[in-house]
């Protein structure tokens, strides 16, 4: 797919190229027992179901400002407040611009989390043991490359706004591909990176809506997510509930306490404030506390804590650092298995559509 980079996306300060050192057991399997047949059903989907990213119609005028303008005129300004609970009212030109760059900071997120992915899954390609499941990380090799094509695309050529990796994100990135243990780049990757953009790309589709490209773009790429998340699911379940000593599952909690917060971190949003020229440590401090953004970072765990059950990994303390985050909430929903598909929780899309109504009833501008 040819297109022209108007807007080139940020560069870290480290550099355009960054480079972890792994040392990793590449592992052939001689036997080619092909008998994890859930895998293997993995692999005919992976195949069957994919996709080109020059389908897409990128002929369609994006133009958020204008979506949002529309939005606001039917009185969304005084409930964007009134929800947002802003350190002081925000006027509907600043709204608009906040949402535009939050939306254009998450989307760069998960563009360098995809990049992540691609190199994580390659990396998978290697070190899991079995042929079966090789064949299927294959598969999301290309799936990735493509998530990361597009989404690269829509930002330069479409948003034309971008931002650089979140350092949380990089150093989580860092460690999943750094670890030689293959369960944890699953872990890392398919359960929590992964686990995570599911939830949030199924918010960014409510928040985008009169945007079609960008929601063609996110039912596309949740497609294929779905499947990624329900991999880890499929490698990973057998391996905790049944292989693993104490002290390897400790590890495995360790790692999974450390990510969560580094993946809540990410969501404070920090670059936001520091490139819209705000006060950076009073809308941090924001962020923290304000219902909206807490419900925000807490649905995005709600994927990912139902998949740690299924897998052994809610114990003890995993469920005491997460009753912490308040993000038990979740653990009665459906994991990947049972529901591969993603809902956001239903008080989100309650807010959300509230907001997003044409001809929603205004209400007063918070104080
Ligand atoms: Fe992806
Ligand atoms: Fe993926």
């Amino acid at each position: 797919m040819k297109y022209v980079q108007k807007n080139p996306v940020p560069v870290p300060a480290s550099g355009a190229y960054g480079s972890v050192a792994a040392t990793i057991d590449a592992v052939f399997d001689w036997e080619y027992a092909l008998k994890r047949q859930n895998l293997l059903g993995l692999f005919e989907k992976g195949k069957a179901l994919n996709w080109n990213a020059s389908e897409l119609d990128w002929s369609t005028d994006v133009d958020p400002e204008r979506v949002m303008k529309e939005r606001f005129a039917s009185g969304a300004s005084g409930i964007m407040n009134q929800l947002l609970s802003p350190p002081r009212p925000l006027a509907q030109d600043e709204l608009i611009r906040f949402q535009i760059h939050m939306n254009s900071f998450m989307l760069s997120q998960f563009l360098h989390g995809e990049q992540g992915a691609l190199l994580a899954t390659a990396k998978i390609v290697e070190t899991v043991p079995w042929a079966e499941a090789k064949f299927y990380a294959a598969s999301q090799v290309l799936d990735e490359a493509r998530h990361v094509e597009v989404y690269h695309r829509y930002l330069t050529e479409k948003l034309g706004l971008s931002y650089g990796v979140h350092p949380s994100l990089q150093q989580l990135l860092d460690d999943i591909l750094r670890d030689p243990r293959w369960d944890l780049t699953f872990l890392g990757m398919q359960i929590l990176v992964e686990g995570l953009a599911l939830a949030a790309f199924g918010l960014l589709r409510l928040q985008m809506t009169g945007e079609p490209l960008i929601q063609d773009i996110t039912a596309r790429i949740m497609a294929d997510e779905s499947r990624h998340v329900a991999f880890g699911v499929l490698a990973l379940e057998d391996v905790y509930t049944h292989q693993m000593d104490q002290r390897e599952l400790r590890e495995r909690e360790d790692f999974v306490i450390e990510a969560s917060h580094l993946l809540r971190e990410r969501l404070l949003m920090q670059p936001v404030f520091e490139r819209l020229g705000w006060d950076v440590p009073v809308w941090v401090e924001w962020a923290q506390r304000t219902p909206f953004m807490v419900g925000f970072r807490q649905m995005t765990f709600s994927k990912i804590v139902p998949n740690l059950k299924r897998l052994g990994l809610l114990t003890p303390r995993v469920r005491e650092a997460y009753a912490k985050m308040d993000l038990l909430r979740f653990e009665h929903e459906k994991d990947s298995i049972e529901e591969p598909e993603v809902k956001p929780p239903a008080e989100l899309v309650q807010l959300l559509l509230q907001v997003m109504s044409q001809g929603a009833q205004p209400a007063a501008p918070a104080a």
